[in-house]
């Protein structure tokens, strides 16, 4: 089976946040997650860098188009390898076989006739570079999401026609009601949708910095829809020589924050349709981190939690885990770095941390290091018992959240085997060695397993720990608990997370 799975290209007309980080990171765990169980995973991400924003940042700093975009891309690339994202490619939209695959594919939608010249006027926002419908529009004529003025604005553009989708897109989501999750986001866009499709345009008339549209060279593609290729273009370059597009297009998730609903869920599915292309499986629309104030995070607004910031200070599987964990997937959540201390100090290093620590140290202090080859405990199996494959089935419906608090509730429960067998009090009585045996065994063989199933959230500290406990596999296969145990021999290691200052 194959997994594709992406995150929105990012503009290059600001620096990265924990915003990107945040999609980024949850798109890297299903990735990860799908290769653990051997699935033929494709991982992508990259940049937006085409449009309006960044033509007019560029202008504000004194700079070509391209020079910033190139600046700030290398920002955004230096980023996934930062956050531990195994993406397998990064696209950037002035890359040539990019901008060369959107003709083609928007030729093909003209051609299929499903463009025509027409006159757009309406309230523009620069900074989402789209016009918005009234119903959205603030009092004063704001951007519901800048805040800022909108611009009226009038040009003779290529439109596109969406309105003839109206019923090719309402069959599409009576078909397939998991297209766009979770469900209160499938519930808007189809709202949307039933509310009746205007066209829209499709090209901008005074703009240079974009893809010139062939069959008309005097305009370019609006951004968005150049934009919104990239997905499909990626696959017919990324690995030199091969077009991957037949291993795995449709895509399996798009991962998408909730302020780009509209042109994943109605515009994307149109134009691919109308280009003769199979619509991706799911649209997956996770919510807004929120900064202190209650408002969505950006850099306009001022209210952004700094992702090195954290990474400096706690490390980078910390903020994984952090942001996994404390802003449900799919819902809104504030965040701050005294919820990163307290998480980082309660859970990873006083839970997780702590309980591996322990096992390790009793391990080495009772058996010279050597885990007792005997029968696990019974009474601990059974509460392992299953739980891999709904840990699977909530990853595969996108839900690292919920996944992530299952696996937790195991760290715990093991911490409590822990305090219930107290292998100190057995250590003290040689009539006990049997129960102490079998204690150790099972504690290795959780900590194995949890650390398995906690590898896509955490990959290099749990890593590191599983090379400590002798265990290579870090395949699915793995993360069963086991009535054999899989670990033979523990080494010393370094605490997983170290008190911070
Ligand atoms: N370039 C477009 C996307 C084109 S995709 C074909 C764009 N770029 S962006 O740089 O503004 O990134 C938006 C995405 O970044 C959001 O959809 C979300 O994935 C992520 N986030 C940015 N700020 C965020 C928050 N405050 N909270 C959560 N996610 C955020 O839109």
């Amino acid at each position: 089976m194959s997994f594709y799975v992406t995150t929105p290209i990012y503009y290059v007309n600001a620096q990265p946040h924990l915003g990107h980080a945040y999609t980024t990171i949850a798109a890297d765990v299903l990735a990860r997650h799908q290769r653990q169980r051997g699935e033929d995973v494709f991982f992508l991400t990259g940049t937006d860098e085409h449009g309006e924003p960044v033509a007019d940042a560029a202008r504000a700093q004194g700079l070509e188009p391209k020079e910033l975009a190139d600046r700030n891309a290398e920002k955004f690339k230096a980023l996934t390898p930062q956050l531990g994202a195994s993406n397998d490619f990064f696209i950037r939209t002035s890359d040539k076989q990019h901008m060369a695959k959107v003709q083609e594919v928007l030729q093909r939608v003209h051609d299929n006739g499903y463009t025509y010249k027409g006159l757009y006027e309406g309230w523009y926002c620069p900074r989402c570079a789209d016009f918005k419908v009234e119903n959205e529009i603030l009092e004063g004529d704001r951007c519901p999401i800048h805040l800022i003025e909108l611009t009226r604005e009038q040009e003779e553009n290529w439109f596109f026609r969406l309105s003839s989708f109206q019923e090719a897109l309402e069959k599409l989501y009576a078909d397939r009601l998991d297209f766009v999750m979770p469900q209160h986001h499938y519930n808007e866009a189809h709202s949307f949708i039933r509310s009746g499709l205007q066209d829209v345009s499709l090209t901008r008339a005074h703009l240079t910095w974009g893809i010139t549209v062939p069959w008309d060279p005097s305009q370019v593609f609006y951004v968005w829809f150049d934009a919104l290729l990239n997905y499909y273009t990626a696959l017919s370059y990324a690995r030199d020589g091969d077009d991957l597009t037949d291993e795995f297009w449709p895509a399996t998730y798009h991962i998408i924050g909730k302020d780009i609903l509209k042109f994943h869920t109605v515009f994307w599915p149109a134009m691919l349709m109308a280009a003769g292309i199979a619509v991706p499986r799911h649209v997956f629309v996770h919510g807004f981190l929120l900064g202190a104030d209650g408002r969505k995070m950006s850099k306009s607004l001022g209210n952004v939690l700094d992702p090195f910031e954290v990474m400096n200070q706690y490390g980078t599987d910390a903020l994984r885990f952090y942001l996994m964990r404390d802003v449900a997937f799919g819902g809104d959540g504030a965040v701050g770095m005294d919820a990163v201390r307290t998480r980082y100090e309660a859970e990873l290093a006083n839970e997780y941390g702590n309980l591996a620590s322990r096992a390790i140290a009793m391990i080495t202090r009772y058996r010279d290091g050597a885990v007792p080859q005997v029968e696990t405990d019974g009474e601990l199996a059974r509460d392992f018992d299953g739980f891999p494959s709904r840990v699977a089935a909530l990853l595969d419906r996108a839900e690292p959240t919920q996944a992530l608090e299952l696996i937790w509730q195991r760290v715990r429960r093991l911490n409590r085997y822990v305090e219930e067998r107290a292998p100190w009090q057995l250590a003290k009585d040689p009539a006990d060695a049997g129960r102490l045996d079998r204690t150790l065994a099972s504690l290795a063989e959780g900590v194995r397993a949890v650390s398995v199933l906690l590898h896509p959230y955490m990959p290099a500290t749990t890593a590191r720990l599983l090379e400590a406990l002798g265990v290579r596999n870090t395949g699915f296969d793995g993360a069963a608990y086991a009535a054999r145990v899989g670990v033979a021999s523990v080494s010393a290691i370094e605490p997983l997370f170290p008190k911070r200052s």
